[in-house]
């Protein structure tokens, strides 16, 4: 890591002088780190007391770290409450214990399922199919300090609630959590990237730092130990010690549950994780993972790794794919995707294969994120290929292999017609799902955009007009599973609006739907649901294959941090666009805020920007810091002639101007 990297950025170096401190090789600090959820420390205490019922004395004396509790009486509990989402092994110590006295420990992430009975849902097939119950420490029980078996580990929970089972009084201290997530971080604060603005609509003016800093927590909860997976078809209770996979860490789609490995969730993770720690270690071993488990017949790749092994999914396989693109774009390892290769052209050939005689895939492998139908010749799964097509000709162009890109750029073209021609639906001004029905689904249509399915901005703009039709206040309810507002889906939404520049209709979703997400008291206020119904209660339904009970649902999932990434790539406008960022775009997206920073990593060095719109608009200045030796293009937000450095530069007649690396300011107006 060259010794300037972060130093010379001119607004940390102005930190830096205020402050005395910065750390090499770590995002600048700054006051966005306020913001960061991440704990301090990876042994947790609780921040506050939640609930006391019985005959408890002294409860308080359990946020610190050495007063003493006493429980009288059987059920008397007490429920600790940690602040925001955590999770790992509990242990305490007894300081008094009669031979007949016992004790159990139940777990929740939303306070509304606080249960000394029970425990919130985590696992499929426990007898109780609602309620994990509750871990219940052997007896006698003795003097000195407890920790919870490493099976018994409860992977995200934020209240825990500690019961007396019998008459006997019992007395305790000392009650932490041993963080078990992203278990290579000795600071799980320490991140590479940043992001930082103000909103100036929103209740809450620091809901964009805090969203972008929650959506990265988030990920860093679904990254875990190899050995730390959910056990499935256990008969009661539940153990998180199954094997997710060939390397750990590894990246999984959530904390409490499912605790595994899901090719469709690291669609949005990935990127959350390039944006924030560059920590993609865990993505590129959840990505080996699936390829090592590649049908060597048909070469179709799973939909879930072990221990689910959940076989049988068209999209979730081209998930991997786009996820193989994603890992490759960000870390520009070529080592790995040359060894994945011959695989990842074989599941492209399999997606092929589906094409028949209509020039469109018939897709029969009907597994995805929970939305109904979707099979045949449907228009999300072409969309899919779609994009498949596209970035595996860009990997086949980087591996020297021109004839391979070639054919599957032809390809990708003839699809990208048929696309328009069977699935565009006009009198909607919107995709369908398939030729049949007047449905146009959440998921096709904000991918439509995003993969470059739409052939002029007039369409792109319909579409994300039409979009808005789906949405209440708590954020876009997907047509093609009623009911329910899904953030994964969200945020390929949140990224379309953005990305055909309606960037009004991208903030308001994100203010509605992660607003609702961030804030609401029946979820933990740090970490993202997994999803919710239409009038924000935690029954997350999926009619296809399972139903599931309210405390079954995640409260932090990979797969809603959509805009971590979003804030970085659009708002404060950096992106790669080749491989370690050779090549990058400055487009900052400036969404009725008046200025905003951040930056991020990559193995090339540190990407960071400074942008501000001043004189009512009319006025955009920024600072660009990237790695000198690459070169990028920057699009200025208003109009203008257009300076960097003090000197007067032209745009080329798509409105960019071209520029190699290095610190830079850029002015207009
Ligand atoms: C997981 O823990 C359970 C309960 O202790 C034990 O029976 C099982 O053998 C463990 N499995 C593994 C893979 O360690
Ligand atoms: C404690 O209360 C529970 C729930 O009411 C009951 O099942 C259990 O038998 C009681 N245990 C003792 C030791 O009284
Ligand atoms: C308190 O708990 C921590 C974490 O488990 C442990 O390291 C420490 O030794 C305990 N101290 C006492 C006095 O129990
Ligand atoms: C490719 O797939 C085969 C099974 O078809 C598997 O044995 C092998 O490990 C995979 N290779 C890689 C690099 O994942
Ligand atoms: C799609 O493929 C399946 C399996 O081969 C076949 O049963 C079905 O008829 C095909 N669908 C169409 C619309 O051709
Ligand atoms: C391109 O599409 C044609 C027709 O579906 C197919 O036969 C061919 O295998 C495809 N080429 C590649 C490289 O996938
Ligand atoms: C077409 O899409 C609709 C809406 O998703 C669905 O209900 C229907 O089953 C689909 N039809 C076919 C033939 O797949
Ligand atoms: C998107 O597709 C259009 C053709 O419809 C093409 O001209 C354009 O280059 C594509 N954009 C990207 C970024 O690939
Ligand atoms: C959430 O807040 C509302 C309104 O203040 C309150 O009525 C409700 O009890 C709270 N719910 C929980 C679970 O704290
Ligand atoms: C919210 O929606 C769920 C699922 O549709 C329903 O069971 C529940 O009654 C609704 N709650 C309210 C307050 O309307």
């Amino acid at each position: 890591m060259p010794v300037d990297v972060k130093m010379g950025t001119f607004w940390s170096l102005s930190f830096a002088l205020t402050l005395g401190t910065l750390v090499l090789g770590s995002a600048p600090k700054g006051p966005w780190d306020s913001f960061n959820y991440a704990p301090a420390s990876r042994t947790v205490w609780a921040k506050s007391i939640k609930t006391v019922e019985g005959t408890v004395h002294n409860a308080h004396n359990l946020i610190t770290k050495t007063g003493i509790a006493t429980l009288s009486g059987n059920q008397s509990y007490i429920t600790l409450d940690f602040g925001i989402e955590v999770g790992g092994l509990v242990s305490l110590r007894f300081n008094s214990v009669s031979p007949s006295s016992g004790l159990a420990l139940s777990f929740t992430e939303s306070p509304l399922f606080i249960n000394p009975l029970a425990s919130d849902d985590s696992t499929e097939s426990s007898a109780d199919r609602s309620l994990d119950g509750i871990e219940t420490l052997d007896t006698p029980l003795s003097h000195g300090l407890w920790s919870q078996p490493s099976y018994r580990m409860r992977g995200g929970f934020r209240f825990l609630t500690i019961v007396s089972t019998s008459s006997a009084p019992v007395s305790i201290s000392n009650v932490s959590c041993a963080i078990s997530f992203s278990p290579h971080f000795d600071d799980l604060r320490d991140y590479k990237g940043y992001f930082y603005a103000s909103d100036p609509v929103f209740h809450d003016k620091d809901f964009l730092t805090k969203i972008w800093y929650a959506g990265a927590y988030t990920v860093q909860t679904n990254v875990l130990p190899v050995d730390t997976g959910r056990q499935v078809n256990i008969p009661r209770g539940w153990a998180n010690n199954a094997t997710l996979g060939i390397a750990g860490p590894i990246l999984v789609d959530g904390a409490k549950r499912d605790r595994n490995v899901w090719a469709g969730d690291m669609g949005v993770s990935g990127s959350t994780m390039f944006v924030s720690t560059n920590d993609l270690l865990p993505f590129k071993n959840a990505l080996a993972t699936m390829f090592s488990l590649q049908n060597p017949a048909t070469g179709l790749l799973p939909m879930a790794g072990p221990p689910l092994s959940i076989v049988g999914s068209d999209t979730y396989h081209a998930w991997n794919l786009i996820g193989t693109y994603n890992y490759y774009l960000y870390s520009g390892d070529e080592t790995w995707l040359r060894g994945v290769w011959t695989n990842y052209t074989k599941a492209v050939a399999y997606m092929e294969s589906k094409v028949d005689s209509t020039g469109l895939m018939n897709v029969t492998s009907l597994g995805d994120w929970g939305r109904l139908a979707g099979d045949g010749y449907s228009a999300p799964g072409n969309v899919y290929l779609y994009r498949v097509l596209t970035t595996g000709a860009e990997l086949a162009t980087y591996l020297n292999e021109p004839d391979l890109a070639n054919a599957w750029s032809t390809n990708a073209t003839v699809l990208k017609a048929k696309i328009n021609e069977v699935f565009w639906f006009p009198s909607a001004g919107m995709y369908r799902d398939n030729s049949t029905t007047e449905l146009c689904p959440q998921d096709a249509n904000a991918m439509a955009i995003l993969f470059n399915v739409t052939t002029s901005e007039e369409q792109a703009n319909s579409i994300t007009k039409g979009l808005t039709k789906n949405w209440n206040e708590l954020g876009a309810v997907a047509p093609e599973l009623p009911d329910t507002i899904a953030p994964f889906v969200g945020s390929l939404e949140l990224q379309a609006h953005f990305h055909s520049r309606n960037d009004d209709l991208a903030m308001d979703l994100l203010r509605r739907e992660w607003g609702y997400m961030l804030y609401t008291n029946i979820s933990v206020q740090s970490t993202l649901l997994e999803g919710y119904t239409s009038n924000g209660s935690l029954f997350f339904r999926a009619d296809r294959g399972y139903h599931f009970d309210p405390t079954y649902t995640s409260h932090a999932h990979g797969w809603s941090t959509g805009p971590t990434s979003v804030l970085t790539f659009y708002v404060l406008g950096l992106t790669v666009t080749s491989p370690g960022g050779q090549t990058w775009t400055f487009d900052p997206h400036t969404s009725g805020l008046t200025s905003a920073e951040g930056g991020f990593e990559t193995s090339l060095g540190w990407f960071g920007a400074k942008w501000t719109l001043s004189n009512g608009g009319k006025i955009f200045s920024a600072t660009l810091d990237v790695p000198k030796g690459t070169t990028g293009q920057i699009r200025v937000p208003v109009e203008g002639a257009v300076s960097v450095g003090g000197r007067r530069v032209e745009k080329d007649a798509s409105g960019f101007v071209r520029l190699s690396g290095g610190r830079q300011s850029i002015m207009v107006g």
